[in-house]
């Protein structure tokens, strides 16, 4: 098929043909196919399109996001979210659903962790399998994403993850692995960013030798929208389609590498081949149930609740006299900004879900109330894709009215809505504390249902709770103004720090409630199988997860004190036990040192309730097999403090080049935002993309907007080359003034004026 089209034709067919779609294709007879968000709803846009949430798009069901949902640890759950998210999308006739992300949460203040499982590789790799095993079980295709180390929004077109291999393999790629292994993809969406140095989108490392020689993928990979750097490299690389489409981007550079034999035709074919078979994959719309789907929203959002705190007032038995406050009752933050965000089917708050509970605008009605319940959280201009949080505080109003309803009265809930961890200094003041993430249409629903016992709390934190920012490892270093993302803390990420450094958080990783109890019991650990009994020691029917972490001997290998291995979840009568068991693998006890290797020496195998609540402990003996270990700085044995640059430079094995921004030296990588304290053109230019933006924002250059904020990332700080991709100008004209930002005014007009 492929030798009856043009090497042009192949090319192209190699690149979308508009926002959303693919481009069909009569002599391979294929159709033109449509992608579309997102990762916890369809956002299909039918009018105007963008990648920012912005414009409208139809009706569909918003399930919690990620942040929720990592909570859950339950494997079935996600699979029934992903089902009928790819029902959805099958209705509405789009044959890729972009989605689920599996970037692992490694600050918390990253502007998009709402969209993301975990800080654990292997609770977010188990997750992301079975939403994709869902998604793809209706015919619909999924796209893992962002193919990798995508952990931050500062600079994303541009930034560069630098990070040792063991890290990466370890922490990075770990959850995409399992991902890619245990759900079978049909897609991969590969990252704005650079790793180590070169654009995921060019990287046949990333691309090629792991992704598919290693884990045994064979679907196609596509950019993120505006990700693709070098379109020969890419197709090197094994990166297959350029999204959006409609830019021609390199088009005559291609051709002519190929009549060069600087890239094989065979290179090209391979994607053409790929892009094909995902227009063959697509299968009839048929229609799907939204009522179902609004029920299992709100399954899915009870199941991912965490109880945080709770001395008993919770559940309420009695509506009367309880009375909700906070703006989040009557308008709940139910998803995230950006890319993600759906026009809901059905949107249910608190206040529509209890009509009968008395709403108050303010504190007067705290006092005489017998509960308050302050609904509470993160609002979109705190957390959003295209930005990172500076903080982990909460707007200051709401922590002001959760102390002063507290102070009113002493019976106070607190129901937390947020995409990441916040401080709560406000914790010790209230009764109880129920987190429900970003809870999806129906977390009014499912929110009442778990106040008033209708259903029972089993979620289990999937991020450490810091008790502040400045406890968390990263925040001496990351983002936050700084472009290039160092990855100085290596493996030691989330509960893998705190507690290998001893540092108190005010929630732990695996940390939740629950209204009932639960022993553990009758421990067996023979060979890699291990079991144990978990029964519930309480009242009311309630569902636990166990935990199995392992325990490494110390040795010449420096690793956390424990990590994730496996986990259960087991719904339990009053008085019911039940015998869980897993298997573990050689995995369980590897460490990557140029390849899996497992150090000799005691493991202890913990079944634990949570991180730190160790319920039961056991030991496996295993045969060492390692080659050296290489040299690493004490830092990362001893953890005292923060690991320095040196410390870093010394783990990777080499220094960082240091990269100023210079004229005369810019290139196609750099962006208006970095290049115009340099340059009056691009001072010129940002001045004019921001007056661009502001025109949709009816004239205002709004910063506390978070649309705005995003659109202004995406526009001034994407890469010139990624602005060639977006068709923001033509290719010429942003030559012409890459040129003249470098001091050639001349050649930057005579590029400009070229046609
Ligand atoms: C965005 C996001 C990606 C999304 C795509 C299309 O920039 O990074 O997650 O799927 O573009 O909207």
């Amino acid at each position: 098929m492929t030798s009856e089209m043009t090497l042009r034709e192949k090319i192209l067919l190699c690149e979308g043909e508009s926002f959303w779609h693919t481009k069909a294709n009569d002599t391979a007879g294929i159709d033109s196919i449509m992608l579309c968000d997102g990762p916890h709803g369809l956002r299909k846009q039918a009018a105007a399109a963008d990648m920012l949430g912005i414009n409208e798009s139809v009706p569909a069901t918003c399930f919690p996001t990620a942040a929720a949902t990592g909570c859950s640890w339950d494997e079935e759950l996600l699979t029934e979210i992903g089902t009928a998210l790819g029902e959805e999308a099958r209705a509405e006739g789009v044959a890729v659903l972009l989605g689920p992300g599996v970037n692992i949460k490694r600050d918390p203040t990253c502007g998009r962790n709402f969209e993301y499982f975990s800080e654990d590789p292997y609770l977010a790799g188990k997750l992301a399998a079975a939403h994709i095993r869902g998604v793809e079980s209706t015919g619909t295709a999924s796209s893992l994403k962002h193919f990798a180390a995508n952990s931050q929004e500062y600079k994303r077109f541009s930034s560069d993850s630098v990070m040792d291999e063991r890290t990466l393999r370890e922490i990075y790629l770990t959850g995409f692995e399992i991902a890619v292994k245990e759900g079978s993809p049909s897609t991969v969406m590969c990252a704005y960013n650079k790793l180590n140095g070169v654009h995921c989108s060019d990287n046949k490392m990333l691309l090629t030798d792991i992704l598919r020689s290693e884990w045994g993928f064979d679907g196609l990979v596509m950019t993120d929208w505006g990700a693709m750097s070098d379109r020969i490299a890419a197709f090197k690389a094994g990166c297959d389609l350029n999204m959006p489409g409609g830019s021609d981007y390199m088009l005559r550079e291609t051709m002519e590498a190929v009549e060069r034999g600087e890239l094989l035709e065979s290179d090209i074919d391979r994607s053409v081949g790929r892009v094909i078979a995902l227009a063959k994959k697509k299968q009839a719309p048929v229609p799907c149930d939204m009522e179902a789907h609004y029920a299992l929203a709100r399954k899915a959002a009870a199941e991912s609740a965490v109880l945080l705190k709770n001395d008993g007032i919770l559940p309420v038995s009695d509506k009367s006299g309880v009375v909700f406050f906070g703006k989040m009752a009557k308008e709940p933050r139910y998803q995230g900004a950006g890319s993600s965000h759906i026009n809901p089917y059905r949107l249910i708050s608190a206040c529509d879900a209890a009509p009968d509970v008395k709403y108050a605008e303010d504190v007067s009605e705290a006092r005489s109330a017998k509960i308050c319940v302050v609904f509470a959280g993160l609002t979109d201009e705190y957390e959003s894709e295209g930005f990172d949080r500076d903080n982990m505080k909460m707007p200051p109003e709401q922590v002001a009215l959760i102390e002063a309803v507290a102070a009113e009265n002493t019976n106070t809930v607190v129901v937390l809505s947020c995409g990441s961890a916040v401080e709560c200094p406000w914790a010790d003041k209230v009764r109880a504390i129920l987190f429900v993430g970003l809870p999806g249409e129906a977390g009014g629903d499912a929110i009442c249902d778990l106040l008033f016992g209708r259903a029972n709390p089993c979620g289990k934190l999937a991020e450490s709770w810091p008790l502040s920012y400045e406890d968390a490892l990263t925040s001496g270093y990351y983002a936050h103004g700084k472009k290039d993302a160092h990855y100085r803390e290596g493996v030691y990420v989330g509960y893998r720090y705190y507690m290998s450094a001893g540092v108190p958080v005010r929630w732990e990783f695996g940390y939740g409630l629950s209204f009932t109890s639960f022993e553990y019991s009758d421990l067996k650990v023979d060979g890699k199988t291990v079991s144990c009994t978990i029964k519930n020691t309480g009242s009311v029917a309630g569902k636990e997860i166990a935990e199995l972490y392992i325990e490494p001997p110390r040795g010449d290998f420096y690793r956390p004190t424990r990590e994730l291995r496996d986990f259960r979840k087991v719904y339990l009568e009053p008085g019911e036990a039940k015998i869980i068991s897993f298997e573990l693998s050689d995995r369980a006890f590897a460490l990557w040192n140029d390849g899996w290797q497992i150090p000799g020496g005691e493991y202890g195998i913990l079944i634990a309730a949570s991180s730190e609540d160790v319920r039961l402990r056991g030991t496996i003996i295993r045969p060492g097999s390692t080659s050296a270990a290489p040299k690493t700085p004490d830092w990362y044995f001893a953890l005292k403090g923060k690991p320095t640059h040196a410390d870093f430079e010394a783990l990777l094995g080499r220094k960082i080049p240091e990269k100023p921004l210079k004229k005369g030296e810019f290139t196609m990588e750099n962006t208006v935002a970095e290049m115009r304290n340099h340059s009056l053109m691009m001072k010129i230019m940002y001045s004019a993309v921001e007056g661009t933006v502001a025109k949709g924002f009816g004239g205002k250059k709004d910063y506390s907007n978070p649309e705005f904020r995003m659109m202004m990332a995406s526009a001034a700080d994407a890469s010139m080359s990624a602005m060639k991709i977006n068709g923001a100008m033509k290719n010429y004209v942003l030559d012409g003034m890459l040129a003249i930002a470098n001091g050639h005014p001349l050649r930057g007009i005579r590029l400009m004026l070229k046609k």
